[in-house]
């Protein structure tokens, strides 16, 4: 494990605003991004192109296997088409939400997940980073928000695209996949012991990425 290269990590619900969070610390920094999310999102994309159902783990494995990614900066390249918008539909994320609760295909995505730790340093958003990717991260942040507050934003996004979207389905589905991510064997959200918690309903961008930024520096420097 390369423990000379540093990592925050983020962890927390759905439309939380870890994305925009992580991104923003990142750019402060200069260092690199993972959006984990996103990880288990491609493998959604790819199963259901190819005809495989979420609940077949065997399959959904093999699809981890075989897709061929590729990263530039937001933009994600599977099998050399770029899918980041449809990495963003809401089905999307309800089945990322269903594969990610198979063991064996939160295993495949392991290597692919560590290998984005590089130099100088890493902004690791999603659930588990904290707890089971980048267990000995030196700075573990666990973002909260109320519910209310999530479903407006993703509200707020969907609108801003000129994507109709009611507010009541937006709450009821991001209920359904906290619950599932939340109460999942492997690998569940929740924060890291020793995470410190942040609430993004409470503060803006700009205060949160200040606050990420603050802790960072109280760190600085490793070993
Ligand atoms: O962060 P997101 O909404 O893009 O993630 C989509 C789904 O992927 C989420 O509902 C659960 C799963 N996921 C996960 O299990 N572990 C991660 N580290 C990141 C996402």
């Amino acid at each position: 494990e390369p423990a000379h290269i540093p990592v925050i990590t983020i962890d927390g619900p759905t439309a939380s605003g870890k994305g925009t969070l992580a991104a923003g610390v990142a750019a402060r920094l200069g260092y690199h991004t993972l959006d984990s999310g996103s990880l288990y999102r491609v493998t959604a994309l790819a199963a259901r192109s190819a005809g495989v159902a979420p609940e077949d783990e065997a399959g959904v494995v093999a699809i981890a296997r075989a897709m061929k990614l590729q990263f530039a900066g937001v933009v994600v390249l599977l099998d050399g088409v770029d899918v980041s918008e449809q990495l963003r539909e809401e089905q999307i994320g309800a089945m990322a939400s269903q594969v990610a609760a198979h063991p064996a295909v939160r295993a495949a995505l392991f290597d692919l997940q560590c290998a984005f730790r590089q130099l100088p340093g890493l902004v690791a958003d999603g659930r588990d980073m904290g707890t089971v990717i980048f267990p000995v991260a030196p700075l573990k942040v666990f973002l909260t928000a109320t519910a209310a507050a999530r479903a407006e934003r993703r509200h707020k996004q969907l609108i801003s695209k000129g994507i109709p979207a009611s507010l009541a389905d937006l709450r009821a589905d991001l209920e359904a996949r906290d619950a599932r991510d939340r109460g999942r064997s492997t690998a569940p959200l929740k924060p890291a012991e020793d995470a410190l918690s942040l609430d993004n309903s409470l503060v803006g961008i700009d205060a949160s990425v200040q606050q990420v930024v603050d802790w960072w520096e109280a760190r600085l420097p490793f070993g």
